[in-house]
């Protein structure tokens, strides 16, 4: 497959998915979220295939939506707007319904719809000195599309804190609030990411499948179709596209 804003390497039993947009921070643009989602659901319906380990290119891991584009859905049709948030919330269910054992790696910053990515995801390695926020808030937005995995991942207290203020924080704290489960130095990056592959590894990818299935089933988020997908992206699509959203993502190129 020929992809313009992610690098895909297959090795044996495992393939890594690099975002590489660096230049904006990999953020995630329209055809990104398209190329991810149809990567995502490529790898996860090979057989030949147990682990997926995704990162990001460059500086940072990603810098969560591209704010040039949601501020640009200014200048679509509701329906338009809608079905571009759906498609978004469509990529954190590839990654969260994927068969495949899911393994993100990052450093640098993570922030915004980043955090949607690594809580679809099944382990989240950080490079201790990443930065972390929910900054969604600071723009005039909320954090939609994201908030059904993140806070099935963190829960409610966490979520409250980090959304409401839109505060950073760091890889440590991460870690507390079990946003990721392990947090090195870069020098321990790719051994860790190695044990985590061994691990599973020496699972059977049929177990690891049906556990995947099994943990949504006890938790209840085994549904494709929960409706709250598709409100959550309703209520994006109409915030990017109000006053307080556009004037904040606004503010933000105009800091730049
Ligand atoms: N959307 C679009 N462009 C973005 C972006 C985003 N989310 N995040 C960064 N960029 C662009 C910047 O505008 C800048 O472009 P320029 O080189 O043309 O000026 C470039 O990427 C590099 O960004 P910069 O801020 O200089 O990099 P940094 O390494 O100092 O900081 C971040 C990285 C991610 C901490 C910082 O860019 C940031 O806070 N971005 C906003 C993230 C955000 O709030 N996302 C939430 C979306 S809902």
């Amino acid at each position: 497959m020929d992809f313009k804003t992610i690098k895909i390497q297959l090795g044996e039993s495992m393939a890594w998915v690099n975002l590489d947009r660096p230049e904006v921070r990999n953020a995630l643009d329209p055809l990104m979220i398209h190329e991810l989602t149809e990567a995502f659901a490529w790898l996860g319906s090979r057989d030949d295939l147990r682990v997926i380990i995704l990162k990001g290119n460059g500086k940072s891991f990603c810098a969560g939506a591209d704010l040039a584009y949601m501020k640009a859905m200014a200048g679509y049709s509701h329906e338009e707007n809608v079905a571009d948030a759906e498609r978004l919330s469509k990529l954190f269910q590839t990654i969260y319904f994927c068969d495949k054992a899911v393994i993100t790696v990052v450093h640098g910053a993570c922030i915004g719809g980043a955090n949607g990515i690594i809580a679809a995801s099944d382990i989240v390695i950080a490079e201790s000195k990443t930065k972390f926020a929910f900054s969604e808030v600071r723009l005039g937005i909320t954090p939609a599309t994201i908030s059904p995995f993140v806070v099935r991942r963190i829960g409610h207290t966490a979520a409250k804190e980090l959304m409401l203020t839109g505060r950073r924080f760091d890889a440590e704290e991460a870690q507390q609030f079990r946003l990721v489960n392990a947090v090195v130095d870069e020098s321990q990056l790719i051994d860790t990411e190695r044990q985590y592959i061994d691990h599973f590894m020496q699972a059977s990818p049929y177990a690891v499948a049906e556990c995947k299935r099994l943990l949504r089933l006890v938790d209840g988020s085994d549904n494709p179709m929960n409706p709250l997908y598709h409100q959550t992206s309703v209520i994006i699509a109409n915030q990017r596209v109000s006053a307080a959203g556009q004037e904040g993502m606004r503010k933000f190129f105009e800091k730049k």
